[in-house]
């Protein structure tokens, strides 16, 4: 059994050291994921990848098929899900691009995606404990080959999730601070919450690819993002390698 899946996220489409040994198309009650899961070998070990945004990035953060790809996943019989995910920085400490978190809190500002199993249709009411929304083994399993590796990674922030496409007014981004937000990004939920209703282990490693909003002089620059998305990806690929199995 495959014991750990990746999700990609805006600069990680794929793997480059995975050895890859078969793709596989899954249909599933919502739909289609974002693609075909990848299957194959990172240092040994077997590991399922998915690129978020689909294979060649077209798909925005609001039409992401969470659910589906979410499915597709335990659908396969894989327990832990670590999910890569680009972020903008709020907090000091959190403002330098190509630096990795692990985030252990989420506040959800997304509306309108389909974020939940447990609608009508499940036939039961169903509530499910969100406390912890990252799963606390897995972070420090990631922390720990993180040091073993002798790279700096912020240990915990929490995660704002925003609708986008568009990025945040420097106004959004000053309550988003007040809220205690550290990063921000657009793909954290509803993914996470799926991954907890059906009782997945999830863990995010964000990488700064920029201030946020209103926290550096100017506007926000999408060349400096691509810049930082190159480098910062590169660390989670170290990471990962480092890390799994996890
Ligand atoms: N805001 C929202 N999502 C992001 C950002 C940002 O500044 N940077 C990367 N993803």
């Amino acid at each position: 059994m495959t014991a750990v899946a990746i999700i990609g996220g805006s600069g990680l489409t794929q793997l480059k050291d995975l050895k890859i040994t078969r793709r596989e198309v899954m249909r599933t009650p919502y739909g289609e994921p974002s693609a075909p899961l990848v299957h194959g070998e990172l240092g040994g070990s077997e590991v399922v990848f998915l690129p978020r945004h689909g294979q060649s990035h077209t798909i925005p953060p609001h039409d992401i098929n969470y659910r589906a790809n979410i499915w597709a996943i335990r659908q396969i019989g894989v327990e832990c899900v670590v999910a890569v995910n680009a972020v903008g920085g709020i907090s000091p400490g959190y403002l330098t691009p190509t630096t990795l978190v692990v985030p252990d809190q989420i506040v959800d500002y997304t509306w309108g995606r389909a974020h939940t199993f447990f609608g009508s249709e499940h036939r039961k009411v169903t509530h499910v404990d969100f406390t912890e929304p990252y799963c606390p083994g897995m972070r420090r399993a990631l922390l720990e080959a993180g040091r073993r590796a002798g790279m700096a990674l912020l240990e915990g922030g929490t995660y704002g999730a925003t609708q986008g496409p568009r990025f945040e007014s420097a106004a959004e981004i000053r309550r988003m601070e007040r809220d205690g937000c550290d990063v921000v990004g657009m793909t954290g939920m509803p993914e996470a919450g799926l991954a907890r209703e059906l009782g997945l282990c999830y863990a995010s490693v964000a990488v700064i690819v920029n201030p946020a909003a209103g926290k550096a002089q100017g506007e926000i620059s999408l060349s400096e993002i691509d810049k930082y998305l190159k480098t910062g990806m590169a660390r989670v690929r170290e990471l990962l390698e480092a890390a799994i199995p996890l």
